[in-house]
């Protein structure tokens, strides 16, 4: 770099100047937390520099952040390269296995946490290193919301194993293991031998579950480097990605380009457009809506589904699929896929590299012969991987992850079978004396964003033992709660308004009969309006009164918005100005 643009870039930022702590004189302010710093051996010319925050999430708990140390190094270095000041600060962490009662009650804990470390200490730009589920949305949220110029990195998919000589990965292959024992298909020596095959290195799970969604959605919005969602986590390619992305956020430190510039409308639908064609996570969708609404940008349940009658599901990975993240990066990452829905895309949206999304995908590697990611003329489903379904069952929407479900399901008329809370499934779905059938639906209330609380992935109702036992591989099942990504089945999920809010689904009694038909989008339960209202009134909500809890428990029950508003905090959400995507959404034969 020049002397002069050093000087140029050295005066567009503030550098340790930058929020200074009150102590009613700023000279002082900034006197004393130079003092302090440099009892860490800093001199004058590294603290004249751009400052570029580093939020590190390392922990002990979680080995999907595994990596993160050498991370944290490599972006260090391309922040220094670059002529900038590394500082790296830690956030929360949060683990799918390690958080009780679940990593989604504590997502909007995460991202207060980080915007409000983003806005309390110096930093010019901020590299925000997430990777497990929960992780990238909340960094997104809070990144919308601090609104200083930032750049996403995540640590990446962790390797696919082997198992006797079958390909494994968390965490769709310990789903399928796990009901294999169930149903007795395999012993307690082979579960234990698989349970060390599963996860063979650090990074995130190597599924098209949350993580890598959420990470491939970062990179379609422009919040991530080109290319940067795939990579695995134990990869060189990795590092120098990070490299890469810490000398990235000091360009944009010095041209003061912020996350409100990049996150428009056009990124969100485009994003949305991703998330169909990947066969992506259900959860994303709540995310997406959380992450807009810190933009006063709102979701429009009924124009995605429009959306999803026109994409169609390309990417081969399981659950919708066969194969693992690694093979999608050795399919050329990302770009392949925005290759081929390039005439769905709003190519012309901008990204944290200063090219639009159209230029980054002209720029990227094209490999004609691949066998991931499918010509839309060949899709692995004609339709995108998720359907809205609405009803008197879900009068704010649910929704059903169709490209995992099972085809003879999508419709279907079948009685209810229910249970009120986890702790009823845990007790009476095994029970021997369950009155239960193959044809029957089950239905799962109360763990809705309240209902649980923190709508946990508990959606993925276990088969009953004695019909696993018996070969029965699916069923529908009905809940208001949420469900891994890795996850598949005919699952209806999000079902809003919540039981715990007074939602229809707590009113549905054993025996009843429910209608699902996602062709029609058609979620219905068959019991008349009067015997409703009557058990209507004799309902008891769970969303009681939150005066007796202290604490986060009460933020959070007093704040938490409902699936179709994303579950952030009503706190944290502007008034929304904008819906995405647009109600006219266009084919590609129309564009
Ligand atoms: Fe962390 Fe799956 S548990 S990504």
């Amino acid at each position: 770099m020049s002397q002069d643009s050093d000087n140029n870039h050295k005066s567009a930022t503030l550098g340790m100047s930058n929020r200074l702590t009150n102590y009613g004189d700023a000279d002082f302010s900034l006197f004393l937390r130079k003092a302090f710093i440099k009892g860490m051996g800093y001199t004058d010319d590294a603290l004249s520099r751009p400052v570029i925050g580093i939020a590190n999430t390392y922990s002990g708990y979680n080995a999907c952040h595994g990596n993160v140390p050498g991370l944290v190094e490599s972006v260090k270095r391309g922040v220094m390269l670059a002529g900038g000041l590394p500082v790296e600060f830690p956030t929360i962490t949060l683990h799918e296995s390690f958080a009780h009662p679940t990593s989604m009650y504590l997502r909007n804990l995460m991202a207060l946490d980080t915007e409000e470390m983003i806005r309390a200490q110096p930093m010019d730009a901020v590299v925000l290193i997430g990777g497990c589920d929960k992780t990238v949305p909340a960094q997104l949220m809070a990144a919308a919301s601090a609104d200083i110029p930032t750049v996403q990195l995540v640590t990446g998919p962790m390797l696919s194993g082997s198992h006797r000589g079958t390909r494994v990965g968390a965490c769709t292959d310990c789903r399928r293991y796990w009901a294999a024992y169930r149903g007795q298909d395999i012993d307690d020596a082979e579960i234990s031998e698989v349970n060390d095959k599963l996860v063979p290195t650090v990074g995130t799970c190597s599924v098209m579950g949350t993580a890598s969604t959420m990470a491939c959605l970062a990179e379609t919005m422009g919040m991530m480097l080109p290319n940067s969602a795939t990579a695995p986590a134990v990869y060189a390619d990795r590092q120098r990605i990070a490299e890469q992305s810490g000398a990235e956020a000091v360009r944009l430190a010095k041209e003061g380009i912020t996350p409100s510039q990049i996150l428009t409308p056009e990124a969100f639908e485009n994003a949305l457009r991703v998330l169909l064609s990947l066969g992506g996570s259900t959860n994303a969708l709540i995310h997406l809506t959380a992450i807009a609404g810190r933009l006063g940008i709102d979701i429009d349940l009924e124009a995605f589904d429009q959306m999803s009658a026109q994409t169609p599901v390309l990417v081969d990975l399981k659950p919708s699929g066969e194969g693992y993240m690694e093979d999608l990066h050795r399919a050329g990452g990302l770009p392949t896929l925005l290759r081929e829905l390039g005439p769905l895309l709003h190519l012309d949206a901008p990204t944290i590299n200063g090219r639009t999304l159209g230029e980054n995908i002209e720029a990227a590697v094209h490999l004609i012969d691949q066998p991931v990611v499918r010509p839309r003329s060949r899709p692995i489903y004609a339709q995108g991987g998720i359907a809205v379904l609405r009803g008197n069952l879900a009068p704010s929407g649910a929704i059903i992850k169709q490209s995992a479900a099972s085809a003879s399901l999508m419709q279907h008329r079948g009685r209810a079978v229910v249970f009120h809370s986890l702790e009823d499934l845990a007790q009476r779905i095994d029970d021997p004396e369950l009155d239960v059938n193959p044809d029957d639906v089950l239905v799962l209330a109360n763990i809705g964003p309240k209902g649980a609380p923190g709508m946990p992935e508990a959606g993925y109702i276990p088969i009953p033992k004695k019909l696993a036992a018996q070969g029965v591989k699916d069923m529908v099942r009905i809940s208001d709660g949420r469900m891994s990504g890795t996850a598949a089945g005919t699952i209806v999920l999000h079902v809003s308004p919540e039981a715990a809010e007074g939602g229809p689904l707590g009113l549905v009694r054993d025996g009843d009969i429910i209608t699902l038909d996602v062709a029609a989008n058609r979620l219905a339960l068959e019991v008349d309006e009067q015997t409703l209202e009557s058990r209507r009134q004799q309902h008891s909500s769970a969303a009681a009164d939150t005066g007796a809890l202290l604490g986060y428990r009460r933020l959070f029950m007093e704040q938490i918005l409902q699936a179709d508003q994303g579950c952030d905090f009503a706190v944290c959400r502007p008034e929304l100005h904008c819906r995405v995507p647009r109600r006219s959404a266009q084919t590609p034969d129309q564009r």
